[in-house]
């Protein structure tokens, strides 16, 4: 898989990408991830990208010269024309299911933008989808799209040791995970459930999936009530 990522700060994205399971990934092949700078692609001498909005009102808006002409050169790049994905406050929300139909992607090409926003002919002129990670406005698209590729990446085959671990996580299958424990059996007082210890697999595996629905249900009451809903509509 490819992922490029246009934005005015490439040096962010230095020391997340080159720990841990992106750095594995990108160095087993697994992803390329390529960073551009969109300044680079400023036409003027004072490397202008951003300018006041026409109607009047707060703050810059990105300009769509130098995003098109970084987008073009950065999309010419490889034969395969990507999901175009700019990550802005008003996208769809990010969701796992979500992580895991652009893990199947062969490309990706990620726009972070900084200022007030982008110029609308960049959404309309690129095609691009929207992809917010919250509702909350941070200072730029960079940290979403940081999460983005963390959560992409990890989902490819081979990216994180023990696959069943993905598979199990929390929202997989719409609920939170069960809880985990590790050695030693007892600490501070406080005990490892007894039936962890016993190696019945089937009674551990009725406690988790118990567990599971259980801190949904108390957590996160609105998972359920999905779950829920899906499960009447589809009938698993
Ligand atoms: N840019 C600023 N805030 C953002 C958010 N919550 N999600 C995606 N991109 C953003």
């Amino acid at each position: 898989m490819r992922i490029d990522v246009l934005t005015l700060f490439p040096e962010m994205f230095s020391s997340p990408l080159a720990h841990s399971i992106l750095k594995r990934a990108q160095a087993a092949g697994l992803v390329e991830i390529v960073l551009s700078n969109i300044r680079e692609f400023a036409t003027d001498s004072y490397r202008k990208v951003d300018d006041k909005p026409y109607g009047g009102g707060s703050g810059m808006v990105m300009m769509p010269a130098p995003v098109f002409a970084c987008f073009e050169q950065v999309r010419a790049q490889a034969e395969e024309p990507g999901r175009v994905i700019l990550m802005t406050p008003q996208g769809r929300p990010f969701s796992q299911a979500m992580a895991a139909d652009l893990a199947l992607q062969p490309r990706l090409i990620l726009i972070a933008g900084r200022y007030e926003g982008f110029d609308e002919r960049i959404r309309l002129g690129l095609g691009a989808e929207q992809i917010s990670i919250g509702d909350y406005v941070l200072s730029g698209g960079e940290l979403p799209a940081m999460v983005v590729i963390d959560a992409v990446v990890r989902l490819l085959d081979g990216a994180v040791g023990d696959e069943n671990s993905i598979r199990n996580e929390s929202f997989s299958d719409g609920l939170l995970e069960y809880p985990q424990y590790t050695r030693p059996e007892e600490f501070r007082g406080m005990r490892v459930p007894e039936i962890l210890l016993g190696g019945d697999h089937k009674k551990i595996e009725a406690w988790r999936q118990q567990q599971a629905l259980d801190r949904t249900g108390q957590w996160r009451p609105d998972l359920l009530k999905k779950k829920n809903q899906e499960t009447n509509e589809t009938g698993v």
